[in-house]
Protein backbone atom coordinates (compact mmCIF):
# COMPACT_ATOMS: atom_id res chain seq x y z
CA UNK A 1 0.00 0.00 0.00
CA UNK A 2 1.17 3.07 -0.79
CA UNK A 3 2.40 5.66 2.67
CA UNK A 4 2.95 8.97 1.30
CA UNK A 5 1.25 11.39 1.82
CA UNK A 6 2.04 14.03 -0.51
CA UNK A 7 3.49 13.90 -4.17
CA UNK A 8 6.61 15.73 -4.17
CA UNK A 9 9.31 13.87 -6.06
CA UNK A 10 9.55 10.65 -7.39
CA UNK A 11 12.29 9.34 -5.44
CA UNK A 12 9.44 8.91 -2.64
CA UNK A 13 8.07 6.14 -4.14
CA UNK A 14 9.04 2.69 -4.82
CA UNK A 15 9.26 1.29 -7.69
CA UNK A 16 6.04 -0.84 -7.28
CA UNK A 17 4.00 2.03 -6.39
CA UNK A 18 5.38 3.97 -9.58
CA UNK A 19 4.62 1.27 -12.00
CA UNK A 20 1.11 0.50 -10.12
CA UNK A 21 0.28 4.57 -10.80
CA UNK A 22 1.36 4.33 -14.48
CA UNK A 23 -0.64 1.17 -15.14
CA UNK A 24 -3.67 2.56 -13.01
CA UNK A 25 -3.11 5.84 -15.45
CA UNK A 26 -3.35 3.48 -18.33
CA UNK A 27 -6.60 2.03 -17.78
CA UNK A 28 -7.85 5.81 -16.73
CA UNK A 29 -6.94 6.48 -19.97
CA UNK A 30 -9.38 3.57 -21.61
CA UNK A 31 -12.35 4.49 -19.58
CA UNK A 32 -12.27 7.92 -20.78
CA UNK A 33 -14.66 7.33 -23.44
CA UNK A 34 -16.61 4.94 -21.68
CA UNK A 35 -19.65 5.73 -20.59
CA UNK A 36 -18.69 4.78 -16.90
CA UNK A 37 -19.30 7.50 -14.70
CA UNK A 38 -16.55 7.37 -12.36
CA UNK A 39 -16.47 9.92 -9.16
CA UNK A 40 -13.98 9.53 -7.03
CA UNK A 41 -13.50 12.88 -5.68
CA UNK A 42 -17.43 13.64 -4.95
CA UNK A 43 -17.74 16.24 -2.70
CA UNK A 44 -13.82 17.24 -2.56
CA UNK A 45 -12.15 20.92 -3.25
CA UNK A 46 -8.80 20.99 -4.68
CA UNK A 47 -6.53 24.12 -4.32
CA UNK A 48 -4.21 25.04 -7.40
CA UNK A 49 -1.64 28.09 -5.82
CA UNK A 50 0.66 28.52 -8.53
CA UNK A 51 3.64 31.32 -8.46
CA UNK A 52 4.31 30.23 -12.22
CA UNK A 53 2.46 30.60 -15.29
CA UNK A 54 0.98 26.97 -17.37
CA UNK A 55 -0.82 25.38 -19.76
CA UNK A 56 -1.00 22.15 -19.88
CA UNK A 57 -0.33 21.70 -15.49
CA UNK A 58 -3.33 23.87 -14.58
CA UNK A 59 -5.77 23.12 -17.31
CA UNK A 60 -4.98 19.38 -17.09
CA UNK A 61 -5.46 19.02 -13.23
CA UNK A 62 -8.52 21.48 -13.71
CA UNK A 63 -10.19 18.98 -16.37
CA UNK A 64 -9.05 15.91 -14.43
CA UNK A 65 -10.57 17.03 -10.87
CA UNK A 66 -13.90 18.35 -12.69
CA UNK A 67 -14.14 14.70 -14.79
CA UNK A 68 -13.63 13.03 -10.89
CA UNK A 69 -16.14 14.93 -9.25
CA UNK A 70 -14.14 17.20 -7.31
CA UNK A 71 -13.94 21.01 -7.67
CA UNK A 72 -11.16 23.36 -8.26
CA UNK A 73 -9.84 26.78 -6.66
CA UNK A 74 -6.90 28.33 -8.52
CA UNK A 75 -5.21 30.46 -6.66
CA UNK A 76 -2.24 32.44 -7.83
CA UNK A 77 0.47 34.53 -5.53
CA UNK A 78 -1.12 37.78 -6.29
CA UNK A 79 -4.49 35.99 -5.13
CA UNK A 80 -3.48 35.04 -1.74
CA UNK A 81 -1.76 36.43 1.17
CA UNK A 82 1.42 34.55 0.94
CA UNK A 83 1.93 37.37 -1.94
CA UNK A 84 2.13 39.81 0.99
CA UNK A 85 4.24 38.32 3.32
CA UNK A 86 1.66 35.08 5.44
CA UNK A 87 4.47 32.40 6.08
CA UNK A 88 3.72 29.36 4.72
CA UNK A 89 2.90 27.74 7.98
CA UNK A 90 0.32 29.84 8.61
CA UNK A 91 -0.85 29.54 5.14
CA UNK A 92 -0.53 25.42 4.62
CA UNK A 93 -2.58 25.09 8.20
CA UNK A 94 -5.51 27.04 7.11
CA UNK A 95 -5.94 26.20 3.65
CA UNK A 96 -5.70 22.40 5.41
CA UNK A 97 -9.03 23.38 7.15
CA UNK A 98 -11.10 23.88 3.74
CA UNK A 99 -9.41 22.01 1.19
CA UNK A 100 -8.63 18.26 0.38
CA UNK A 101 -5.58 18.41 -1.39
CA UNK A 102 -3.56 21.16 -2.59
CA UNK A 103 -1.86 21.53 -6.25
CA UNK A 104 1.73 23.99 -5.94
CA UNK A 105 3.97 25.16 -8.94
CA UNK A 106 6.37 27.20 -7.17
CA UNK A 107 10.22 28.45 -7.36
CA UNK A 108 12.33 26.12 -4.27
CA UNK A 109 11.69 23.02 -3.80
CA UNK A 110 11.62 24.20 0.04
CA UNK A 111 8.40 26.15 -0.42
CA UNK A 112 6.63 22.73 -1.34
CA UNK A 113 7.96 20.78 1.81
CA UNK A 114 7.66 24.05 4.04
CA UNK A 115 3.75 23.14 3.00
CA UNK A 116 3.80 19.62 3.11
CA UNK A 117 5.54 20.00 6.31
CA UNK A 118 2.44 21.90 8.13
CA UNK A 119 -0.51 20.74 5.76
CA UNK A 120 -2.87 17.92 7.30
CA UNK A 121 -4.26 17.80 3.19
CA UNK A 122 -1.76 16.07 0.02
CA UNK A 123 0.18 18.19 -1.36
CA UNK A 124 1.29 17.64 -4.63
CA UNK A 125 4.39 19.00 -6.50
CA UNK A 126 3.08 20.58 -10.24
CA UNK A 127 6.46 21.93 -10.55
CA UNK A 128 9.35 23.75 -8.53
CA UNK A 129 12.41 24.42 -9.35
CA UNK A 130 13.98 21.19 -8.79
CA UNK A 131 11.21 18.45 -9.38
CA UNK A 132 8.37 18.20 -12.32
CA UNK A 133 7.66 14.49 -11.19
CA UNK A 134 3.96 14.29 -13.08
CA UNK A 135 5.35 15.81 -16.50
CA UNK A 136 7.84 11.96 -15.81
CA UNK A 137 5.24 9.89 -15.32
CA UNK A 138 2.90 11.39 -18.11
CA UNK A 139 6.63 10.86 -19.89
CA UNK A 140 6.87 7.26 -18.67
CA UNK A 141 3.49 6.46 -19.38
CA UNK A 142 3.75 7.54 -23.00
CA UNK A 143 6.85 5.62 -23.63
CA UNK A 144 5.13 2.30 -22.03
CA UNK A 145 2.04 2.64 -24.72
CA UNK A 146 4.32 2.20 -27.60
CA UNK A 147 5.67 -0.76 -25.94
CA UNK A 148 9.01 0.49 -24.30
CA UNK A 149 9.76 -1.46 -21.15
CA UNK A 150 10.43 1.15 -18.47
CA UNK A 151 13.37 -1.10 -16.82
CA UNK A 152 15.28 -1.69 -19.55
CA UNK A 153 15.20 0.92 -21.90
CA UNK A 154 17.98 3.00 -22.95
CA UNK A 155 16.89 6.98 -21.82
CA UNK A 156 18.54 10.06 -22.96
CA UNK A 157 18.31 13.67 -21.40
CA UNK A 158 19.95 16.49 -23.64
CA UNK A 159 20.77 19.96 -22.27
CA UNK A 160 19.90 21.84 -18.87
CA UNK A 161 20.06 19.80 -15.89
CA UNK A 162 16.81 21.08 -15.02
CA UNK A 163 13.71 20.53 -12.80
CA UNK A 164 13.01 17.76 -15.43
CA UNK A 165 15.96 16.45 -15.89
CA UNK A 166 16.34 15.68 -11.95
CA UNK A 167 13.13 13.84 -11.95
CA UNK A 168 14.30 11.78 -14.66
CA UNK A 169 17.33 10.66 -12.94
CA UNK A 170 15.35 9.72 -9.82
CA UNK A 171 12.91 8.28 -11.96
CA UNK A 172 15.96 5.88 -13.50
CA UNK A 173 17.01 4.88 -10.18
CA UNK A 174 13.56 3.89 -9.16
CA UNK A 175 12.88 1.94 -11.79
CA UNK A 176 16.16 1.06 -13.65
CA UNK A 177 16.31 2.10 -16.69
CA UNK A 178 19.74 3.43 -18.37
CA UNK A 179 19.98 7.06 -18.74
CA UNK A 180 22.85 9.31 -20.10
CA UNK A 181 22.69 12.82 -19.61
CA UNK A 182 24.73 15.39 -21.84
CA UNK A 183 25.06 18.95 -20.17
CA UNK A 184 27.58 21.63 -20.30
CA UNK A 185 29.68 22.15 -17.55
CA UNK A 186 28.18 24.35 -14.79
CA UNK A 187 24.56 23.41 -15.70
CA UNK A 188 24.55 19.78 -14.11
CA UNK A 189 21.72 17.97 -12.93
CA UNK A 190 20.87 19.43 -8.74
CA UNK A 191 19.85 15.78 -7.36
CA UNK A 192 22.83 13.30 -6.91
CA UNK A 193 23.35 10.11 -8.83
CA UNK A 194 25.49 7.30 -7.95
CA UNK A 195 23.90 4.25 -9.75
CA UNK A 196 25.44 2.69 -12.57
CA UNK A 197 22.36 3.13 -14.60
CA UNK A 198 23.09 6.85 -14.85
CA UNK A 199 25.62 8.49 -16.64
CA UNK A 200 26.48 12.44 -17.52
CA UNK A 201 28.70 13.61 -20.08
CA UNK A 202 29.47 17.08 -21.94
CA UNK A 203 28.84 14.63 -25.32
CA UNK A 204 25.04 14.99 -26.66
CA UNK A 205 26.66 12.36 -29.41
CA UNK A 206 27.72 9.92 -26.58
CA UNK A 207 24.59 10.42 -24.79
CA UNK A 208 22.40 9.11 -27.70
CA UNK A 209 24.37 6.47 -28.23
CA UNK A 210 21.57 3.23 -28.48
CA UNK A 211 19.24 5.69 -27.10
CA UNK A 212 15.19 4.32 -27.60
CA UNK A 213 13.96 7.71 -26.27
CA UNK A 214 16.02 10.99 -26.09
CA UNK A 215 14.40 14.16 -24.45
CA UNK A 216 14.75 17.99 -23.77
CA UNK A 217 13.25 20.90 -22.34
CA UNK A 218 14.01 24.76 -22.76
CA UNK A 219 17.50 26.33 -22.25
CA UNK A 220 16.03 28.44 -20.04
CA UNK A 221 13.03 27.30 -17.52
CA UNK A 222 10.97 29.48 -16.13
CA UNK A 223 12.47 32.87 -13.36
CA UNK A 224 16.16 32.23 -15.37
CA UNK A 225 14.88 34.55 -18.03
CA UNK A 226 17.53 36.68 -17.60
CA UNK A 227 19.59 34.04 -18.03
CA UNK A 228 18.47 33.50 -21.92
CA UNK A 229 20.97 35.03 -23.36
CA UNK A 230 24.19 33.74 -21.95
CA UNK A 231 22.42 29.82 -22.08
CA UNK A 232 21.83 30.55 -25.67
CA UNK A 233 25.71 30.41 -26.23
CA UNK A 234 26.75 27.65 -23.37
CA UNK A 235 23.48 25.33 -24.85
CA UNK A 236 24.79 26.16 -28.33
CA UNK A 237 25.75 22.63 -29.24
CA UNK A 238 22.93 20.74 -27.38
CA UNK A 239 20.07 20.81 -29.96
CA UNK A 240 17.76 17.82 -30.66
CA UNK A 241 18.01 17.59 -34.30
CA UNK A 242 18.04 14.84 -37.15
CA UNK A 243 21.50 15.00 -37.00
CA UNK A 244 21.81 14.33 -33.66
CA UNK A 245 19.28 11.46 -33.78
CA UNK A 246 20.94 9.81 -36.36
CA UNK A 247 23.42 8.48 -33.83
CA UNK A 248 20.50 6.78 -31.64
CA UNK A 249 19.28 3.90 -32.11
CA UNK A 250 17.46 2.67 -35.17
CA UNK A 251 13.76 3.38 -33.59
CA UNK A 252 14.33 6.12 -31.63
CA UNK A 253 11.25 8.45 -30.28
CA UNK A 254 11.61 11.92 -29.04
CA UNK A 255 9.88 13.93 -25.95
CA UNK A 256 9.86 17.53 -24.76
CA UNK A 257 7.71 18.57 -21.98
CA UNK A 258 6.52 21.76 -23.30
CA UNK A 259 6.51 24.71 -24.17
CA UNK A 260 9.26 24.25 -26.09
CA UNK A 261 11.49 26.57 -28.26
CA UNK A 262 11.83 25.97 -31.90
CA UNK A 263 15.17 26.27 -33.28
CA UNK A 264 16.48 26.37 -29.94
CA UNK A 265 16.85 23.15 -27.69
CA UNK A 266 15.13 21.34 -30.56
CA UNK A 267 14.02 21.80 -34.32
CA UNK A 268 10.83 22.41 -35.51
CA UNK A 269 11.37 19.08 -38.23
CA UNK A 270 11.96 16.66 -34.96
CA UNK A 271 8.58 18.20 -33.21
CA UNK A 272 6.73 17.68 -36.44
CA UNK A 273 7.98 14.05 -37.09
CA UNK A 274 7.08 10.32 -36.57
CA UNK A 275 9.81 10.15 -33.74
CA UNK A 276 7.69 13.16 -31.62
CA UNK A 277 5.41 11.80 -28.91
CA UNK A 278 4.64 15.45 -27.64
CA UNK A 279 1.26 15.61 -27.75
CA UNK A 280 0.37 12.03 -26.25
CA UNK A 281 2.91 13.11 -23.65
CA UNK A 282 1.25 16.50 -23.19
CA UNK A 283 -2.36 14.33 -22.88
CA UNK A 284 -0.99 12.14 -20.83
CA UNK A 285 -0.66 14.72 -18.18
CA UNK A 286 -4.52 14.36 -17.43
CA UNK A 287 -4.15 10.58 -16.73
CA UNK A 288 -1.75 9.75 -15.02
CA UNK A 289 -2.62 13.32 -12.76
CA UNK A 290 -6.08 11.30 -12.28
CA UNK A 291 -4.01 8.20 -10.88
CA UNK A 292 -2.15 10.46 -8.56
CA UNK A 293 -5.33 12.13 -6.94
CA UNK A 294 -7.21 8.60 -6.69
CA UNK A 295 -3.99 7.39 -5.27
CA UNK A 296 -3.30 10.11 -2.28
CA UNK A 297 -7.34 10.49 -1.92
CA UNK A 298 -7.48 5.75 -1.53
CA UNK A 299 -4.21 6.26 1.32
N1 LIG B 1 4.88 20.81 -19.28
C1 LIG B 1 4.27 21.68 -18.46
O1 LIG B 1 4.30 21.56 -17.22
O2 LIG B 1 3.63 22.69 -19.10
P1 LIG B 1 2.99 23.99 -18.44
O3 LIG B 1 4.12 24.87 -17.97
O4 LIG B 1 2.20 24.62 -19.55
O5 LIG B 1 2.13 23.58 -17.27
N1 LIG C 1 12.10 23.37 -17.11
C1 LIG C 1 10.91 24.09 -17.48
C2 LIG C 1 9.75 23.17 -17.53
C3 LIG C 1 8.46 23.81 -17.96
C4 LIG C 1 7.30 22.87 -17.94
C5 LIG C 1 10.66 25.21 -16.48
O1 LIG C 1 10.84 24.96 -15.27
O2 LIG C 1 10.33 26.32 -16.89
Amino acid sequence: MIMNRHFLSIADYTREEILSLLSRARAIKKEIHSKYIYRPLEGRNVGLFFEKPSTRTRVSFEVGIHQLGGHCIFLSRRDIQIGRGEPIRDSARVLSKYLDALVIRTFGHEILEEFAKWSSIPIINGLSDLHHPCQVLADLMTLQEIGIDLTTMNAAWIGDGNNMANSWINAAQVLGFRLALACPEGYDPAVPFNSVNVSLTRDPLEAVQNADVVSTDVWASMGQENEATVRKTVFKGYQVNEALLSHAGKRVYVLHCLPAHRGEEITDDVIESDRSLIWDEAENRLHVQKAILEMLFAS
